[in-house]
């Protein structure tokens, strides 16, 4: 009987799984040539290994990627210890709750109250479709939700010296008056022939037709090419009294030369970000549930929290490592392999016998800083009173991003993220003490959204990245990455090995930590079956 298309692709799709339908999908050209591809990985198998014995190795950093590690070679029967310096695992993926303790680098210590159920992921929050990180969550029954990093109803919010200043403007309203003002400038140069070196008429035609739809342009009038094409507002950007029985009553449009000077229109690139476009999702009740899911995973067993690395390096027939454990004695452990994920400019300064352009190579990565606070309020008034459910708020004080939590709507209370900045804007909040950072933050959040911001507030827990143990910054970058440094690290270094975000393109992800756990993997497997 002759094979249908359908009987084909339902074959391959039962054989090998979701990538392989979408490949023949391609093949066959019958999906979206550009699906994005999860970079290659082929995990080892416990029957390659079988005939080399089951080698140990040890891992320094319970974080994504010393959890990928011991995950990964976990199932091909090595024998895996992590040493992680916290009580936890996870690293930087981090969900504070409740009874969440934690003690700064200056000596600051802050206790969560946050109600039962109540959370805020204190580094990563969201993650893309296409990141490896969603398909480790399918495989490991970590469950997820919408996470909405656009909300049109969420504000922009900008200071300075111009007329918008100090006011907040919901994203629809900005992108209806960006998009529609650039649209008529657009259409009427086109219209008027500045464009004509680049456009045949039919060309033209086509332009405007699609301006007109973009930003909701008027007609052209004949003979009058200032009046053609003009944007003068439209329900996109939200009414004074909303369509009922009677029409609504739209806002008027702010006016162009206000919008240009306000800048608000600067910030829509975000959302075309590869990774940072919606949908997006989240793990239902925290970050941390990825961590704790790999836990379970890999065994408790197999990790040693509270576990201080305070040397390590190649030994003769492997590796060795010393830690603390909080107790006078150090501990020793060896290995055959070691897996390196401590966070590099960290790694640098723990004493090893590693060759001196490997250590430089690690301190080469330059950290970078990151703040959040976690604001929970008996009230959810962001929904009551402002009609926003979930989303960003951007300001470009030193707040940078408010985020409202994308679950639990209409819930009895709900948590924020008051702010959620980086550079020298993390750096100021950083620098108060938390009561300090609390203050600031709800004065800065009430100028955006009213007194509001100030009741009903339960409890609040805040986090300085660069002041935070075991992770001194957010995240790393790299100064250059084509001087041999970044690529020194991507090999071993004797039978030490290195993995974490800062070995990947796709820094500040736990897709990178992920992806470059899955590389050193492979390189240690490869070597380990080819002796
Ligand atoms: P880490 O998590 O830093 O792990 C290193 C581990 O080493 C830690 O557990 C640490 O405790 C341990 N360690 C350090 N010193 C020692 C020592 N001496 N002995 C033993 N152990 C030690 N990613 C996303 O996917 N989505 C996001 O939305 C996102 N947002 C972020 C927002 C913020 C504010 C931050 C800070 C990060 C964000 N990330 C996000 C990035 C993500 O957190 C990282 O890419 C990822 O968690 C890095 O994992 P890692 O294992 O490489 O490093
Ligand atoms: N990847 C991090 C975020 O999306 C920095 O916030």
């Amino acid at each position: 009987m002759p094979q249908t298309r359908r009987d084909f692709l339902k074959q391959v799709g039962i054989a090998g799984g979701a990538g392989v339908m979408l490949h023949s999908m391609g093949a066959l050209g019958l999906s979206p040539a550009a699906a994005a591809e999860t970079p290659p990985f082929t995990p080892p198998k416990a029957s390659e290994l079988a005939r080399h014995g089951r080698k140990r190795v040890l891992i320094l950093g319970g974080g994504i990627a010393g959890l990928t590690t011991a995950y990964e070679l976990g199932k091909a029967g090595y024998r895996c210890t992590i040493l992680e310096a916290r009580d936890r695992p996870g690293g930087r993926s981090w969900s504070v709750r409740g009874g969440t303790t934690e003690t700064d680098l200056k000596g600051q210590t802050q206790r969560a109250r946050f109600s039962r159920g109540q959370y805020m992921n204190a580094g990563p929050a969201r993650l893309p479709q296409h990141h490896v990180t969603v398909d480790y969550c399918r495989e490991l029954g970590v469950e997820l939700e919408t996470f909405v990093n656009q909300n049109a109803d969420a504000y922009l919010y900008r200071t300075g010296a111009h007329n918008l200043a100090g006011q907040p403007i919901r994203h629809r309203a900005a992108k209806a008056d960006v998009y529609g003002y650039v649209s008529e400038l657009l259409a009427k140069a086109t219209d008027q022939g500045a464009l004509d070196t680049y456009l045949t008429q039919a060309d033209k035609d086509a332009l405007i037709a699609l301006l007109r739809n973009f930003g909701s342009l008027g007609a052209k009038v004949a003979g009058d090419p200032s009046a053609s094409y003009r944007y003068t507002g439209s329900g996109r950007r939200g009414y004074a009294i909303e369509p009922g029985v009677t029409a609504g009553e739209p806002i008027a449009p702010y006016a162009l030369s206000d919008v240009l000077a306000s800048g608000i229109g600067n910030y829509f690139s975000f959302e075309l970000g590869f990774d940072q476009a919606m949908q997006m999702l989240q793990p239902v009740g925290g970050m941390d549930r990825i961590a704790y899911a790999f836990e379970r995973a890999i065994g408790r067993d197999k990790i040693e929290y509270g576990a201080e690395v305070s040397a390590f390096g190649n030994t003769s027939t492997g590796v060795e490592v010393e830690y603390s454990t909080g107790g006078r004695r150090t501990k020793k452990a060896t290995a055959d392999f070691l897996v390196c994920t401590i966070p590099p400019h960290l790694a640098a300064t723990i004493p090893s016998n590693l060759p001196p352009e490997v250590v430089s190579a690690l301190a080469y990565a330059r950290p970078s800083n990151a703040g959040k606070i976690g604001l929970e309020y008996d009230r959810r008034w962001w929904e009551l009173d402002h009609k926003i459910y979930g989303g960003i708020t951007n300001a470009d004080n030193e707040l940078g991003n408010v985020w409202y939590p994308s679950s639990g709507f209409h819930g009895e209370r709900g948590t924020m993220i008051g702010y959620y900045n980086t550079g020298s804007n993390a750096t100021t909040y950083g620098t108060l003490t938390p009561r300090g950072r609390l203050a600031k933050a709800l004065d800065q959040g009430a100028a955006i959204h009213g007194d509001v911001y100030k009741q009903d507030l339960r409890s609040s827990f805040s986090v300085d990245w660069a002041s935070t143990k075991y992770s001194e910054g957010a995240w790393v970058g790299w100064p250059s990455r084509t001087d041999g440094n970044y690529d020194r690290l991507l090999e071993p270094s004797g039978n030490v090995y290195f993995a974490g975000d800062h070995l990947s393109y796709t820094i500040a992800w736990q897709h990178g930590a992920m992806v470059s756990a899955r590389a050193a993997v492979e390189s240690l497997h490869t070597r380990v079956v080819s002796a």
